[in-house]
């Protein structure tokens, strides 16, 4: 087609396809985790129920004037009674029930094990743990017992949960008055203030409390990059109020992010790592980007492409304790400094984290732009040739989760990765296109494969591999048309679940069908 292949990884397929065959180089290593992965919101359900406070997508959707503690719409549609979020692209779709996995969790388990799974990553909602985000007092005992009961059933069918403190569902009462609140804190000056620390710090305190004794794999933020900057200034998500200014919000929140990442990280080692003997650590995430062409201006802006992303989040935690200096020099250029970390603050976020939490979805070109564009990285993707997912920014080529496997090794000195998202969205709308999620079966076949390629001959550390997702789920501000899931909801389908699949054109041995 003209486009650059991957010159250092020599394709034994044609570019633009899936590989039909494989032939994998070896065996992944003793002890490889492999899981699945979900999110509170998009799979829980039961909004209303046992005492759950608000999240901003519950006001993003539309769902806060129903009485939950914390609601607060001050923002979404800026009127009363609160209409369902025009700027969501899935009009009406709501987490409200989502697939339900509040009430059908002991399915969803049963599911994992009938696949032989053997870890499980989700998230706690905050906001059923804290209904309004609180800083003090003890935490909703519905929600509590609730967790209490999830995780014990895990491990007892045999399942070890990675478990998430944070994937987008703020307490929306800590977002009030918005323009001052929670992550997007700032003083007079503009200085980021953290503000909702002594919220966030009683929230995972009491979580390590609570459930340390059970729980060794904790993951303090989900992709702080996407509910950070991702739709800044659209207002449409995700965990994004609409009124951020792009070039200068997601700094402020991210700079608040990384300090209570170090903060809980604080807490964990300093009260409950000996005792408990668990590990804590972080997940971002990135696609890949290929130099468009071999010329240095597109090398260098793909480059910065990773590190305006990825090592934004990276570099203060698994470099130095600051933000990448090319950034730093960029942004200061253009007169949005990045904030300032105080000495002691760098101390904190050095070496915060006991593996390095990664998630993949595609591979993008990436090529030299006058003007500093969107991102700030005076670059630009694009994704000619890529076979293509359901979802429109997603495009793919194994290679380049293997490229950025090895970018995380060489320049942060080999830590241990999980791959703790990677997914291909298919649609189905009928029973025979459910059965016949092929392109996902080839997706991770072919990144599963390049992972191997990275573990076997590249060297990397690669520890882990969770697919996303477990279901089918609420897939943000597009809703539940775009399915990511290795079982297939069927939401409204009426399938009967016990008559014989149509025929596929490959065998499927995954397809599940779950209601809800
Ligand atoms: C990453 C997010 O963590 C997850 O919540 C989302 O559903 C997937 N990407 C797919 O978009």
């Amino acid at each position: 087609r003209g486009f650059r292949q991957c010159p250092d990884y020599p394709l034994p397929y044609a570019f633009g396809t899936w590989p039909k065959t494989y032939s994998y180089a070896g065996s992944f290593p003793e002890g490889f985790v492999w899981g699945v992965g979900t999110a509170a919101y998009q799979v829980e359900g039961a909004y209303n129920e046992d005492g759950r406070g608000a999240s901003i997508w519950d006001t993003f959707t539309g769902a806060n004037t129903l009485g939950m503690p914390g609601a607060n719409c001050s923002y979404c549609c800026q009127s009363a009674p609160c209409t369902p979020n025009k700027n969501m692209v899935g009009k009406g779709a709501t987490g409200n029930v989502a697939t339900n996995s509040y009430h059908m969790f002991r399915t969803d388990i049963a599911l994992m094990k009938s696949m032989g799974l053997k870890h499980y990553r989700f998230s706690i909602s905050w906001p059923r743990i804290f209904p309004t985000g609180s800083a003090t007092g003890e935490p909703n005992p519905e929600a509590v017992k609730w967790y209490d009961t999830f995780i014990d059933e895990l491990l007892a069918a045999g399942m070890e949960p990675y478990v998430t403190l944070y994937h987008w569902d703020l307490p929306q009462a800590l977002l009030s008055p918005p323009e001052l609140g929670a992550w997007w804190a700032r003083d007079k000056d503009g200085k980021p203030v953290g503000q909702i620390l002594p919220n966030w710090k009683h929230y995972v305190d009491t979580c390590f409390r609570l459930f340390g004794d059970r729980v060794k794999v904790w993951v303090t933020f989900n992709e702080a990059w996407s509910c950070t900057k991702l739709a800044s200034g659209s207002g449409k998500a995700p965990g994004i109020p609409p009124f951020m200014n792009p070039a200068v919000d997601p700094y402020i929140a991210g700079h608040n992010i990384l300090n209570a990442h170090a903060a809980a990280v604080d807490i964990y080692r300093r009260k409950y790592q000996t005792s408990q003997k668990g590990r804590i650590g972080i997940t971002n995430n990135q696609d890949w980007r290929e130099p468009k062409t071999d010329s240095v201006e597109d090398v260098a802006a793909a480059e910065r492409a990773v590190l305006f992303q990825l090592g934004w989040f990276s570099e203060p935690i698994f470099g130095a304790g600051d933000y990448p200096q090319e950034m730093k020099d960029i942004f200061a250029a253009l007169g949005t400094a990045l904030p300032e970390f105080s000495e002691a603050e760098k101390a904190l976020l050095k070496g915060s984290a006991d593996f390095f939490g990664l998630n993949h979805y595609g591979t993008g070109w990436f090529a030299a732009t006058k003007e500093p564009g969107w991102d700030m990285t005076y670059g630009t993707s694009s994704e000619e040739g890529f076979v293509q997912g359901q979802s429109t920014w997603l495009y793919g080529a194994g290679w380049g989760l293997r490229k950025l496997l090895n970018w995380v090794k060489r320049r942060y000195n080999n830590p241990e990765i999980y791959v703790t998202e990677s997914g291909w969205s298919v649609a189905a709308q009928t029973a025979e296109e459910a059965a016949n999620d092929t392109q996902r079966v080839m997706y991770f076949a072919n990144y599963t494969s390049e992972v191997l390629s990275a573990i076997l001959e590249d060297g990397v550390d690669v520890r882990g591999y969770f697919a996303w997702s477990l279901l089918d789920n609420f897939e943000w501000e597009m809703g539940y048309p775009i399915r990511f899931g290795t079982t297939f909801v069927d939401y409204d389908l009426g399938l009967d679940p016990n008559a014989p699949l149509p025929n596929s054109q490959v065998p499927t041995p995954g397809f599940q069908l779950r209601r809800r």
